[in-house]
């Protein structure tokens, strides 16, 4: 097969993801591109390409605005297979939601579903993931992305259902249209933890920051992506009314993905609260890893 992978990514979470299905795609003898959205960057030439996959973090339980007005422009051929490989800090149903405008869009251009499967990566916001538990969530990934271009191969499409009250309820939340632009008003830099290295100049996605006379200044075209805050060296950025969820400080998700899983289970059966969620979510890739191995074992 020939793939284009389509994705956006805030602080690279989804840009890793993308890397690791390029090598599970190449492993198994295919061939794979990626493009990356950002400012700036023209629709792809989708033409010839057997498949086409979309990536996205996702944001408040829907894809990105970037990521969707990306796509809307996107010209894609009557009949065009395509896949969504989405991903987020948590499995909470309702973002079950968040592919729906996507597939909307696929559909009016008469694409045909090939399949959507929902990776765990760690939180750039909210608050920020234990280095054991990222070993453990990538360990799961590496799996899921296995079974993911072994459906590819085999024509398995397998769904994530919604439902009309998990649509609402993500449609209603989705604040990001105005979110960015409103926030950003509130952006500060402290003065004396700037080391003006310009980092979060250079990487804004939007190009929506600029440093003149060693100060840093933020306009109203932000993605609340959360790079800039993210990467920053020094955490001298303010995030306005996310502020209290900021989570500052490169994961280096290869150096923990070469690790391998930790040494002992950090989700068990008995994880509660917040850890919950992955219980099920880890245990259904496994199965699905399983049969995977077994038929592979048979063949
Ligand atoms: C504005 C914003 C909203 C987010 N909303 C959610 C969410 O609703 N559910 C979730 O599990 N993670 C949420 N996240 C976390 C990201 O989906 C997650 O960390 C993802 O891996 C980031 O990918 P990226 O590095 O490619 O941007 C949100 C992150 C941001 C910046
Ligand atoms: S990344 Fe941080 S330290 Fe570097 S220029 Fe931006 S605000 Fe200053
Ligand atoms: S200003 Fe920061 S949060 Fe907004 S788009 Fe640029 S890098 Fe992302």
């Amino acid at each position: 097969m020939r793939v284009l992978l389509v994705y956006y990514t805030g602080t690279y979470n989804t840009r890793y993801l993308t890397d690791m299905l390029i090598g599970e795609l190449e492993e198994r003898g295919h061939r794979a591109e990626r493009v990356e959205i950002a400012r700036g960057v023209p629709p792809a030439d989708t033409s010839g390409y057997d498949m086409i996959g979309f990536g996205y973090p996702i944001y408040g339980f829907n894809s990105p605005l970037p990521f969707n007005r990306y796509v809307k422009k996107l010209k894609i051929g009557a009949g065009q297979k395509f896949f969504i490989y989405k991903n987020s800090g948590e499995t909470f149903a309702m973002n079950n939601a968040s592919s729906r405008i996507l597939l909307r869009r696929m559909r009016a251009k008469g694409a045909v579903f090939s399949g959507e499967y929902h990776f765990v990566m760690p939180y750039n916001i909210h608050f920020p993931f234990d280095k054991d538990f990222v070993r453990e969530i990538l360990f799961e990934d590496r799996k899921l992305l296995k079974v993911l271009v072994h459906d590819l191969e085999s024509g398995r499409a397998p769904k994530i259902a919604s439902n009309i009250v998990y649509n609402a309820a993500a449609a209603a939340v989705s604040v990001q249209k105005i979110g960015g632009a409103v926030n950003s008003f509130f952006y500060r830099v402290d003065p004396e933890k700037c080391v003006n290295c310009g980092l979060c100049v250079k990487n804004c996605p939007e190009q929506n920051i600029s440093q003149k006379d060693g100060r840093i200044t933020f306009g109203h075209r932000c993605d609340m992506c959360m790079r800039c805050s993210f990467f920053c060296p020094t955490n001298a950025i303010d995030i306005g009314f996310l502020q209290g969820w900021k989570v500052n400080g490169d994961y280096r998700l290869a150096e923990l993905d070469r690790l391998g899983p930790p040494d002992s289970p950090y989700i068990t059966a008995e994880s509660k609260g917040f850890y919950k969620c992955f219980i099920n979510h880890f245990s259904d890739i496994d199965k699905r890893y399983a049969e995977l191995i077994d038929a592979e074992d048979d063949k």
